[in-house]
């Protein structure tokens, strides 16, 4: 092996171990003490690139997102699977996303204006009370937003509580979500 491919594969294992390390170390405060993602990092979340490892077709798929449906979700950060969830309940269903983040709301809004999703509507709020009416929803989606909430269990009443008799709450935590390919988990 060349000095070159060493100075490479040198690189390639330091990057890859500060990425296990923030992961690890990351994951362990946040399960410790939940809070959510500060807002200037999760903006970067709606990056092209992650569908690589997350795609948004097979995630709501998964969690039954169909035409016609009145959908929540819940924490959608900039709006990585809100494009996505607003083609699948189309023009017959409403999809409202509340997230407890200004900023991103703020994001979120920019893009359902830019991309014409008139089906959509955002909103600030928080999972633990939602500005809803008891059974409006079909079907509510979190993903990568339970984890965050401190009163975890608070959150799923809300949900319970907005959810029509016989709803879905589907719950994704990222892990690897590639088409037709390894999973996440999802429940
Ligand atoms: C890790 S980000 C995930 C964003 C998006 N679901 C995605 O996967 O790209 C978690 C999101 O949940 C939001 N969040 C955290 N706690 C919340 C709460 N109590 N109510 C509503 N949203 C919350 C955060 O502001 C953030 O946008």
């Amino acid at each position: 092996m060349n000095i070159l491919s060493k100075i490479v594969l040198g690189l390639l294992a330091i990057l890859l171990g500060w990425f296990i390390l923030v992961q690890t170390v990351g994951r362990l405060v946040r399960k410790l003490y939940p809070f959510p993602m500060p807002a200037v990092a999760a903006q970067w979340l709606d990056f092209p690139m992650r569908r690589w490892i997350t795609d948004p077709a097979v995630v709501l798929e998964r969690a039954g997102v169909r035409s016609g449906m009145r959908v929540l979700e819940l924490g959608p950060g900039p709006g990585f699977f809100t494009p996505e969830a607003a083609r699948r309940v189309g023009p017959r269903g409403r999809l409202a996303c509340v997230d407890v983040a200004p900023p991103l709301i703020g994001k979120l809004r920019a893009k359902v204006r830019r991309l014409g999703l008139d089906n959509v509507e955002a909103g600030v709020g928080d999972a633990c009370a939602l500005p809803f009416d008891e059974e409006t929803f079909d079907l509510i989606f979190l993903n990568s937003v339970l984890g965050e909430i401190p009163d975890r269990v608070g959150a799923l009443r809300e949900a319970y509580r907005v959810l029509k008799p016989g709803g879905t709450l589907s719950v994704t935590e990222f892990l690897f979500v590639l088409r037709g390919g390894l999973s996440g988990r999802d429940h």
